[in-house]
């Protein structure tokens, strides 16, 4: 083609990127890679393998080692032997080690984007300009955390050996999202890159070790689900961190359940994109771009879900598709193109379908005419219009180039809209009014909101989801608490009697009271028959009979349920309106403070000093939550872009609290007050040996303006309720001190709607003591931080 066609037709020539020095690479070992383990590559254990094909030709890329329970068992061996001696170093020496990444980073980063770019199919521009340098911002931001740990986490201990296991999305940017926070805050890692995508884990590896990273810190393991699921099984990992589908997601949170292992799931997503009359057109349609054909749409948080305000949609859909006739799709290294290739057959077929599902029921299909390149696996950026919100296109996180378009007519109905959807990772409000865009980022169910921008990261601002879209936070201060855990509960001891009886057998003095002294069930500020009529005594420790109260059962949980959502007003009562509400309490549980102290004493027979003690513990707890309220606060961060993140603590929704046997009052406090000092609405069951301490709270709450609905109190079998509460959708988190088999139960069926749990393992929290039982430990588990993204100044 000459210089003078080109004139003529003002269209792109192609503007390959070299890959010489990747394919010197792959060479030099002649396309074949171990596992990493123990700061060298090991071939497999099997001797089997499997392939990676380049998905923009579907040549053969390279054969990698397929992972068995043996090269598993051998990286946990090595993570465990580095761990303690990497936890010794002084923050500043593992600072030292992140900083050497990052700069390995920086001067690999294009032998580090070409591969990524060959062996992922997406563009290299992308690569070179988003993923690898985002990757390096990453190690750096937590070189500085390492170097700052033992002051800023002085109260913490690392979470152990960390297995982690990443999507084919973004392979180095995932990876660096999960290497950099667990190194830089002292544990060591078993790393799976997903079978699509292994190349640039293994290169990091490498160049890692050269860096001087020490042996065992780094593991990566390569292979297939199964690989995943071994490490995710393994017995001596101490924690799970995994990025990928929900489907996934869903089965680790079953099979981590009652192990002890911590756990984060960043999860699916079906983002809306919520463009107003009053937008920037051209920018929201720019916006789009970068929304859903940024990496072909295979991007987590992709703005799949267009909602257009009706008066300007035709405006907004004809600039729309003459953009799109203006999209290049081409070869990963050609520098000149917008989109690249698709991940793998698999995935193509799987979007190819969900579209043919989507017009098949009443969708419009907008596609360019556009050619696309011949041999590997491409699909042209591609918008649905005229898409009904209960569509399979409008609820599936499709995963691939394709928009889907609905129209609104007011706000209400846009919030509406957006949060229809199982999934809650981010969204993305476009309007020049200011005041609509932030009234609106406040109401949407997401983690991560955009205002006029989209897909905007930062290593120091967090990012995760609500809902089914999982739960942690990666990035941040709150993304480095997901690598530590307090040091205050590292002593914890398994409780004394794990399998304690529920009730003790009545003995002698056998004077049941009579039927109307039964403690009712608390339900939106109302006392309550339990559905079942039935009433369960409550007795002293010598087996006398000290009351009764009601035998909630899953109807009153359903109730309870309902009236906790309906007090979602509470999550937007000024903090200070909060505090308030808690010194009240404080001060009429002082007003009663020995009728309490009498009680425990009856129940529990502790001592009189032992159970004034225990009020005056409670008292001092509510305080305390009376005092965050209003000082657990977020915080702006100042990413390198043009804007500011705010990172906002929210309440979760309704919690469900499962109180522990011992310390009646003060346990129930302990759980309770952080809760709904942060906003949450609570569904308590008390101590079920003990459980007359909460119901006397009834007066309490009634007399200190809790509003109806904020804390409703079922009593009853703990494991039965727990049961209901689990599995209830509508239940946004679930707290529960007891047994260890009541912590398995809790988290295995709380994987139906990804509810967050906080459980003890059958590990009894010394209550009194104030590092263990209080504070922002337990503040953070009782928010979520969402950010939202503003443009601000230049
Ligand atoms: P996936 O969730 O199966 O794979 C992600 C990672 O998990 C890979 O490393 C894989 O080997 C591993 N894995 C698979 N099964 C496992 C198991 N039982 N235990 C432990 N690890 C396991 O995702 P896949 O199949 O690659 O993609 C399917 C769909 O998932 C996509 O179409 C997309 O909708 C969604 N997805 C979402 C991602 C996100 O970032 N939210 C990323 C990748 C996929």
């Amino acid at each position: 083609m000459t210089v003078a066609r080109y004139f003529d037709e003002m269209s792109y020539g192609p503007a390959p990127e070299a890959d010489t020095e990747a394919r010197q690479w792959l060479a030099r070992h002649n396309g074949e890679f171990g596992h990493f383990i123990n700061g060298a590559f090991v071939a497999p254990s099997s001797g089997k393998t499997f392939e990676s094909h380049e998905p923009a030709t579907g040549a053969l890329l390279a054969k990698l080692a397929l992972g068995n329970a043996k090269d598993v068992d051998d990286a946990v061996a090595a993570a465990r032997k580095a761990q303690g001696p990497w936890a010794k170093l002084p923050g500043h020496a593992r600072a030292r080690h992140l900083y050497a990444l990052a700069r390995m980073i920086q001067r690999h980063a294009r032998l580090i984007a070409v591969v990524e770019a060959i062996d992922n199919g997406k563009p290299v521009r992308e690569t070179r300009d988003i993923d690898i340098p985002l990757a390096a911002r990453h190690f750096y931001h937590h070189a500085g955390w390492a170097q700052l740990q033992e002051t800023e986490f002085a109260d913490q201990v690392p979470v152990g050996v960390v297995g982690q296991v990443i999507p084919w999305n973004f392979p180095f940017l995932m990876l660096a999202w999960k290497v950099a926070p667990a190194l830089a805050l002292g544990n060591t890692v078993i790393l799976k890159p997903a079978e699509f995508t292994p190349l640039t884990a293994l290169l990091f590896a490498e160049l890692a070790a050269a860096a001087g990273l020490p042996a065992g810190v780094l593991n990566v393991v390569t292979g297939e689900g199964e690989t995943g699921a071994l490490i995710v099984e393994h017995a001596d990992i101490d924690k799970i961190a995994f990025t990928g589908s929900t489907e996934v997601g869903r089965l680790i949170r079953e099979k981590t359940a009652g192990t002890g292992k911590s756990l984060t799931l960043e999860l699916g997503g079906k983002s809306p994109f919520i463009v107003f009359d009053d937008a920037d057109i051209d920018g929201a349609v720019e916006g789009v771009v970068d929304a859903i054909w940024f990496n072909q749409g295979q991007v987590c948080c992709a703005g799949s879900r267009l909602l257009v305000q009706e008066g300007v949609a035709p405006l907004f859909y004809e600039r729309l598709t003459r953009r799109m006739q203006s999209l290049r799709v081409g070869h990963p290294l050609d520098k000149a193109i917008d989109m690249a290739a698709i991940v793998a057959p698999v995935q193509l077929q799987r979007i190819e379908s969900l579209v043919a599902k989507g017009v098949a029921e009443g969708a419009k299909l907008h596609q360019p005419d556009i050619e696309l390149p011949k041999g590997g696996s491409f699909y042209p950026p591609t918008l649905l219009t005229n898409v009904q919100p209960t569509s399979i296109v409008a609820t599936e996180e499709i995963f691939g180039p394709v928009a889907v378009s609905m129209t609104f007519r007011t706000p209400e109905e846009a919030i509406q809209l957006a949060n229809h959807s199982r999934y809650g990772l981010a969204a993305s409000v476009w309007s020049e009014t200011i005041g609509l865009a932030l009234n609106v980022a406040a109401k949407l169910a997401a983690g991560v909101v955009w205002v006029n921008a989209t897909n905007l990261f930062d290593a120091a601002a967090g990012f995760g989801g609500k809902r089914e879209s999982g739960f942690g936070r990666e990035g941040g201060r709150e993304g480095c608490y997901e690598y530590l855990k307090p040091k205050a509960w590292a002593g914890r001891k398994l409780r004394a009697a794990p399998g304690e009886p529920v009730l003790k057998q009545a003995t002698g003095d056998f004077s049941a009271p009579s039927l109307d002294r039964t403690a009712k069930l608390f339900i939106g500020g109302k006392q309550a028959r339990p559905d079942g009529n039935y009433s369960r005594p409550v007795l002293s420790p010598k087996g006398k009979v000290i009351g009764e109260v009601g035998e909630g059962n899953r109807k009153d949980i359903r109730n309870a349920v309902v009236a906790a959502h309906a007090a979602s007003g509470w999550a937007s009562a000024t903090s200070h309106n909060r505090a308030q509400i808690l010194y009240y309490i404080a001060e009429n549980l002082s007003g009663r403070a020995d009728e309490f102290a009498n009680r425990i004493s009856a129940m529990t027979g502790v001592s009189a000093a032992g159970a004034k003690a225990e009020v005056e513990a409670s008292i001092s707890r509510l305080f305390s939550y009376g005092a965050w309220a209003d000082k657990y606060e977020g915080v702006v961060h100042q990413p390198p872009l043009r804007g500011v993140a705010l990172a906002m603590p929210e309440a979760i929704g309704v919690v469900g609290v499962i109180c522990p046997t011992e310390a009646p009052l003060l346990g129930f406090i302990s759980l309770v007050a952080p809760l709904i000092a942060t906003g949450n609405r609570v569904v308590a069951v008390p101590s079920e040996q003990h459980p007359l301490a909460a119901t006397d709270f009834y007066s309490i709450l009634e007399t200190s303006d809790v509003p109806a609905g904020v804390v409703n109190i079922v009593t009853g079998s703990a494991m039965e309720l727990a049961k209901t509460l689990a599995s209830h959708n509508d239940v946004d988190a679930l707290w529960a001190f007891g047994t260890q088999e009541l912590s398995t139960v809790v988290e295995k069926l709380s994987a139906g709607n990804l509810k967050r749990t906080f459980v003890d393992y059958g590990k009894a929290t010394d209550w009194f003591d104030r590092f263990a039982a209080e504070g922002q430990a337990y503040l953070r588990r009782a928010t979520d931080v969402k950010n939202i993204w503003i443009p601000y100044g230049e």
